[in-house]
């Protein structure tokens, strides 16, 4: 962290965002575990709004499902810092969404509980909205500054957590509706008394009244709930809050269960909110014999999220639920009396149980996938590090630093210059080998002035014949003779104001190598080619047109030099991506035509408007491999500036 304030702001972006990743996490686990008490809220939300005959009857379940989902995906996502940016925003419009809707339940006192946490949790309203108050502001931090959020996971791998999140939610929104909720936070779970806990509460009026709503109705002798729920023994209760919208698909296990009940002598009744008509029809519908009592249908849908839904007590304890979809086979004559069956004897409330298979399906993937990939990004590093290492050990290849004076400079000021880097670098020795290419007519003088020192010398060009009468050119052997090491061939400056073709510079290659000079042959494409992007093939052309026939003994006396035009004098520089890019690419061609050891091997230097301010980030590129430096060599300081990039 690079300052205090940076600090404070990556502290506050990552406290907001675990307050609500595990906010949404947990509030929509809840709501996934009991969907449809979620779609009895959204019915009631709907009817407020007098939207409830627009929806098709699948609607509020769907949307139940939908929206409990994106909250865990997004408390998910924020969690381990997937998708930071729209994760966020998303979280944002979220909390924009539901603040205001939680404001207005507050004010009008239109719905009792806003259903937030399931029944796990029951805010009053206002509680609510305060609570949303804090998560929107908490959004409005992460969306803020999201890319301090840290991540938990690789983004290469991110996809599996957020899969795994949308696949689990999925899942446990199916299981839960299609058999029940895996942990029951409701008043009727399994292990409860009911008898006695209606009993307490009938006798203590300053309890708060969970079970007042539940009652046994019936039409001949009115309300007979402790009377029924207090006999001792087994009982079944079948639950169907509306008998008219109830699923008829278990019919025959329903009577089947009901003439056992019948032969072992356990009463068994039927609770339904449903008007006597309704109880007629179900009857001659489905065979049914069993008498039926009368209770609210809210009530009923609390006590099992299945229409209809089956319980057993033993004497007033609930022993098991078993929604519609999952019934048990008790047959008559069949099955053994309840008193000798595993299955009557009391359950443990479903917490622990149901608690800790959510757990393992919901936590253990999650760690295990995280810690996969932690194992991944340390193993993708081992491999780096190795190939680096092994690449620097591998690599023959130079570092250079050159120098092109170009056409300035008097002789004198050339040697004064010459004598100044000598003394520089003598004092502070270089990383890496360092040349500079003057003008023809300091060759000779500048020589023994560098001789015996770090400093290599070179021409910036040489005739494209062995010699004769050419009036005003320099050979190569020429050059050579002056005791100077370097000629840089090909320069953009030459082809441009000079006309050298690739088949003149192949000659002066050629003729070059042959006297023993090593060659710094420079390539790059001007600004309309890299404008309709066509540096690579321009490029390669130069390549290919004026090296592509030397022997890979030959290339090893070629150092390359990619100047774009455009970069070059003008103070533009080529970003360091952009120089990486094509380093590479030109290494790749090498490789394909004198193979990947000749590529390897091969220094291939960046140029144009390379300065001290900028040589390091450049050269810090794996393809980079030093500069050729045109304005910034004729001041010593800037020189050596760019001849440390590589300390
Ligand atoms: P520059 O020139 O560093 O002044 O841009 C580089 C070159 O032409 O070699």
């Amino acid at each position: 962290m690079k300052s205090p304030k940076l600090w404070l702001s990556w502290l506050a972006v990552n406290v907001c965002r675990l307050l609500l990743a595990l906010t949404f996490i947990f509030s929509g686990t809840v709501k996934l575990i009991d969907p449809r008490g979620f779609e009895y809220k959204l019915e009631d939300y709907a009817t407020e709004f007098s939207l409830r005959s627009l929806m098709p009857l699948f609607v509020p379940l769907a949307l139940a499902v939908a929206l409990s989902m994106l909250e865990f995906v997004l408390g998910v996502n924020l969690l381990f810092g997937i998708r930071r940016r729209l994760s966020s925003w998303l979280v944002l419009l979220f909390m924009l969404v539901v603040t205001p809707l939680t404001l207005y339940i507050a004010v009008t006192g239109t719905i009792v509980d806003c259903g937030c946490f399931g029944d796990a949790v029951v805010l009053t309203n206002w509680q609510t909205f305060w609570k949303n108050v804090v998560l929107l502001a908490a959004a409005i931090v992460v969306v803020w500054r999201g890319r301090l959020m840290t991540r938990f996971i690789s983004e290469h791998n991110q996809w599996t957590i957020a899969s795994y999140a949308v696949v689990f939610s999925l899942a446990l929104a199916l299981y839960s509706v299609w058999r029940l909720p895996v942990i029951d936070f409701r008043p009727y779970h399994v292990g409860v008394d009911l008898a006695q806990a209606i009993e307490d509460e009938w006798n203590s009026p300053e309890l708060e009244p969970v079970y007042a709503d539940f009652s046994i109705d019936t039409e001949d002798r009115g309300d007979i709930t402790l009377e029924w729920l207090s006999q001792a023994g087994y009982k079944f209760l079948l639950i169907a809050p509306q008998l008219e919208e109830a699923d008829d698909s278990a019919i025959d296990d329903l009577n089947n269960i009901y003439d056992y009940s019948q032969q072992h002598g356990y009463p068994f009744l039927c609770l339904t909110a449903s008007s006597e008509e309704a109880q007629e029809l179900w009857t001659s519908m489905t065979g049914a014999e069993y008498p039926f009592a009368f209770t609210d249908a809210v009530c009923l849908k609390t006590v099992i999220r299945s229409n209809p839904g089956l319980l057993l007590l033993s004497d007033g304890v609930i022993v098991r639920k078993w929604p519609n979809s999952h019934l048990p086979h008790y047959e008559e004559d069949v099955t053994p009396p309840l008193e000798e069956l595993n299955v009557a004897q009391p359950a443990e409330r479903s917490y622990t149980k149901g608690g800790l298979r959510l757990l393992l399906w919901f936590c253990l993937p999650f760690l295990v996938i995280a810690a996969l990939d932690r194992m991944w990004v340390a193993l993708k590093m081992c491999i780096s590090n190795y190939k680096s290492n092994n690449k620097t050990k591998r690599t023959m290849r130079k570092k250079i630093v050159a120098g092109n004076w170009k056409m300035n400079l008097s002789l004198q000021e050339g040697m004064a210059l010459a004598s100044e880097l000598k003394s520089v670098l003598a004092q502070d020795k270089p990383n890496c080998d360092v040349v500079i290419c003057t003008p023809f007519v300091h060759l000779a003088a500048v020589a023994p002035v560098v001789e015996g020192t770090v400093i290599g010398l070179g021409a910036q060009n040489c005739a494209d014949k062995p010699k004769g009468a050419y009036t005003g050119e320099v050979s190569a052997s020429q050059v050579k003779s002056t005791g100077a090491q370097y000629v840089i061939l090909g320069h953009s400056e030459r082809r441009a104001y000079y006309h050298e073709t690739a088949a003149i510079l192949k000659e002066k290659v050629l003729l070059a190598l042959d006297n023993g000079l090593k060659v710094i042959f420079c390539i790059g494409e001007v600004l309309e080619e890299r404008e309709a992007g066509k540096q690579n093939e321009v490029v390669e052309g130069q390549l290919k047109d004026s090296l592509f026939d030397l022997t890979a003994e030959q290339l090893s006396h070629v150092v390359l030099a990619y100047e774009p035009v455009w970069a070059i004098g003008t103070g533009k520089t080529a970003t360091a991506e952009q120089a990486e890019d094509m380093h590479a690419f030109i290494r790749k061609t090498m490789a394909e035509h004198f193979g990947a050891e000749a590529a390897e091997n091969l220094s291939i230097l960046y140029g144009g408007s390379c300065k001290p301010s900028n040589a390091k980030e450049i050269f810090s590129k794996p393809d980079v491999d030093g500069g050729l430096i045109g304005g910034a060599s004729l001041v010593c300081a800037d020189f050596k500036g760019i001849i440390d990039a590589w300390k």
